[in-house]
This record gives C-alpha cells, structure tokens and sequence, in this order.
C-alpha cells in the first residue's frame, strides 16, 4: 500500500484530514501536525520553500502515515492486535524482494537536483535546521550486502545534508569500513510495511528490504547512479555519497522529546533527485506517535522471538510511557520457577537499548498499565524479583545514561520479574491468593432513576 493508496484508504474511512490553508514549513506545519497527533493529516499547501514565506513547494506533505495502530494493520492487512505475529514470521522468514525494471519513483529525474525544493520540515526552535525525518538510508556493506535504515537527515544546502548515524549499527559500520565515499540512495515516503522494516535490526547479511517483501510485496528498481537497489513505490529517492567529511548535526528534539547534543556527524552529497510526478512527502514528528511506533513495534517480535528461546512468550509490548524505546512488558505462560528471571535477561537480548522490562503472567493484560502496576504490587518482591545490570550498552536518546563520543552509551538496566512466585517446584502452593477476584459487572441501569 504506497502513499497514494494509504490517502485513498483513510480517506473512504473518514480518518483524514485535509488542510487547505497556507502552512509554513518552518516550525507551523510540525506545531499543526502536533495538535493532530495520531491523525493523518495531508496538507495541500506548503510554503517557506528556499525560506521565503511566499513561495510554495510543488509537493503536498503528509504527516501521521505510522500514527495509530490500525494504520498499520491495513497496511499489513491483518487485526491490529496479530501485528506482532506478522513482524516475527517475516523476521524469521525474509523473502528476496524482486527486481523490476522501472518504477514510479523515477517518473521524474533531476540531476543533481535540489534539496531545498524538499519541504524538509524545521520541527522545534531549537533544532540546527530543516529536518528529513521519516527517510531510509540505503547503503551497501562490503561484507553484508543492503542495508536499510532510517537516519535524521539536517539539510546543510541545496546538495549536502549531514546524517546522525548511531555508532555500530549498518550503516555506521559499513561506512566505516571504506575509506572512499560510500553510495547512498536515501527514500522518502515510503509504504508502512517497509518503514516498518527498515526499522527492524535483522542479522548482518539481512535486507531490511527482504523482510518487508515478507510482510507485502516490495518491487525494487536499480538506482540510476549506482547498483543499489530501492523500492519502485517510494515517493522520492535522493541519490549520492555518504562522505568522510564531518560537519555539525543536531541538537535536535529526538525520540523521548528531550533535546538530543550537537555531534560531528558524516556529510552525504546528493547528485540525483528522482520522484513520482505527483510525489507526497512524508513527514514525521520527531518524538510523537509516528516515531513512538516505528521504534517501539519493530522491537517487540524480536524481544518475543528472544524470550521464547528460554520460556513460553505469549505476547510483548514496548511501552509508550518508556517513550517507545526504553520501557517493556512481556507475557509469559510460567513453566519452570525462574521463567521470570531467564524471560528478563533474553528481553535484554531482544532489544539492546531496552532499559527496564517487567514480565507478568498470561492473565495480565500487558498493554494495559494499571494492570502491569497490579501485578507488581500483588505479586512482585525485590528482594527475590529485581535483577539489575549495571553498566550496560544501551540508548544514546536516554539522558541519564553516560555518554562518551565515538562510543556506545552505558546505563544500568532492571528487570522485574512480577510473576507469581512459585513456592514449589511445580508451582503456587495458593495460586488463588494471587487472584484477583471481581464483583459480578452488573447493569447498574435498573439502579438509576
Ligand atoms: C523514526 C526513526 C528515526 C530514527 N533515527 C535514527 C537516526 O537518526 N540515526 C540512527 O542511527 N538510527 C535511527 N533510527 C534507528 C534505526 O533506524 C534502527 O535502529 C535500525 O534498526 C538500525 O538497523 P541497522 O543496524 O540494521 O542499520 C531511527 C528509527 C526510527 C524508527
């Protein structure tokens, strides 16, 4: 489902929103999309284009595309809550994404193209400039092969952005290998399936691209200036090189909605611009729902596939009070007494940047806080169900955590195991004291005069 069709979808389901009015991309737009969050909202009329308040971009902008979980059951064409189920069978089971000769995205070709004809978005105040937020960067590893993930894109000019990329993750690693300039060929409104791939982390020598052909059929057409590879559907593709050249990126408000530091980071230079004639460029709002989802629900197969290496895993949630990135809650179906001890370590191992997860047992509905907060209360004891990590690799968004340039950040992390405690080999002596036991829900209506 590319853009356009996504349009189409929510529109015939009443859930668009359309503004007509003049919207500056300088701070308006982002504030407007804020105030609408968790809505799709397509604006037909975007100015500030080369920072003048009067002219107007060619391009419509769409924002709140991965804003709510039903969007992106129809875009997998599944229930919203078998999701997860989907992600982790095409996580385990990737199909190779074919190759075709043409695709919309080269409708039209611009060399070497213009960057601020882009209606990049400038999200906060204090942000160092007009932002890419919601586009995947393609690059092949000498090694590995495709790599596909997304990076915040600072437009420097007309030809140059610079790309915070996270130390040891694909891209970073295979742009540290070569010594030249590394081709790269960067997307932009994407269909969901595939952002929801880009932001998995398979093994090293898994396409990204492959995992979303798993989970709906991704074309993919030969860059015209280099043999990587995109998918045919995107709106827009930005062809050039991830350089060595360094140059100031950031601060920019990230994923928990603090103010990420300013970095030297890798320039890329763009020296071809294709698109859709009638592209729409997608912008998400740094911290908000999109991003909230994109990083969190990528996550929960792999902490679901990890954890039932070692006991049963029946569901897992990454929580958006945790900012979609730190927190977990996962459900397991107890067999052994210390399920709850090995589920907390593999979580870990599922998601590198988690930094507190809290397992509960099948009857606790983990997206429901209350509920997890009941299970901790009523069945959870530090001196037996607190495992804490000190010093471990973790986030570089989290704050707390110590940060020190050129290397991966470091925090503690804790686990809670808030199972009921089995006091026998086989179990609770007194599961029943563990329950919690309901009035009879009545209709109070007969009640009410
Ligand atoms: C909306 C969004 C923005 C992201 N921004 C960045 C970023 O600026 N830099 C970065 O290194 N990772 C960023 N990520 C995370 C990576 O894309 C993600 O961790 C990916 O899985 C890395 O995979 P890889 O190790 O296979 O490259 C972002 C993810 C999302 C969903």
């Amino acid at each position: 489902m590319n853009l356009q069709a996504f349009i189409e979808a929510v529109t015939e389901r009443g859930w668009l929103f359309n503004v007509d009015k003049p919207v500056s991309s300088v701070l308006e737009l982002a504030a407007v999309a804020y105030a609408l969050d968790g809505k799709p909202v397509l604006f037909n009329k975007v100015v500030g284009r080369k920072g003048e308040a009067g002219q107007t971009y060619d391009f419509r902008v769409l924002t709140g595309l991965a804003a709510d979980r039903r969007h992106f059951a129809l875009a997998l064409g599944c229930a919203p809550d078998q999701i997860l189920f989907r992600l982790a069978e095409a996580f385990r089971q990737p199909q190779p994404a074919p190759v075709v000769g043409e695709g919309p995205c080269q409708e039209v070709v611009e060399r070497p193209g213009d960057l601020e004809a882009l209606p990049f978005l400038k999200h906060w105040p204090d942000d160092a400039g007009p932002y890419a937020t919601a586009a995947i960067v393609l690059v092949r590893d000498p090694d590995t092969g495709l790599n596909a993930s997304f990076h915040r894109l600072l437009r420097l000019d007309a030809h140059r952005l610079a790309a915070r990329l996270v130390e040891r993750r694909g891209t970073d690693s295979a742009w540290r290998k070569v010594q030249g300039d590394l081709p790269v060929a960067i997307c932009i409104g994407l269909p969901l399936h595939v952002l929801l791939a880009a932001s998995m982390a398979p093994a090293p020598g898994v396409s990204e691209l492959d995992i979303a052909h798993a989970l709906q059929p991704t074309p993919l057409v030969p860059c015209l200036t280099s043999d990587l590879l995109v998918p045919a559907e995107a709106e827009f593709v930005l062809e050039g090189h991830l350089t060595h050249t360094l140059a100031a990126e950031g601060p920019f408000v990230d994923l928990t909605e603090t103010i990420d530091i300013e970095r030297q980071q890798p320039v890329i230079a763009i020296d071809c611009i294709t698109h859709r004639r009638d592209a729409i460029y997608h912008a998400l709002l740094p911290g908000q729902l999109e991003h909230k989802f994109l990083m969190g629900m990528p996550k929960e197969p792999t902490i679901y596939a990890a954890v039932n290496e070692v006991a049963t895993c029946l569901n897992a949630h990454i929580t958006p009070g945790g900012a979609s990135w730190l927190h977990a809650v996962v459900q397991i179906d107890k067999q052994q007494p210390d399920d709850g001890a090995r589920a907390i370590a593999a979580a870990f191992r599922g998601h590198g940047s988690l930094k507190h997860v809290v397992v509960v047992d099948k009857d606790i509905d983990l997206f429901n806080p209350a509920e997890v907060e009941w299970a901790i209360a009523t069945r959870f004891q530090a001196g037996r169900g607190l495992h804490v990590f000190p010093n471990q690799p973790s986030s570089s968004l989290d704050p707390s955590a110590t940060h020190t340039p050129g290397q991966k950040s470091r925090s503690d992390k804790m686990g809670l195991d808030a199972t009921i405690p089995w006091d026998t080999p086989t179990g609770p002596s007194h599961p029943d004291h563990f329950q919690r036991v309901p009035l009879p829900r009545i209709d109070p209506g007969p009640y009410l005069s």
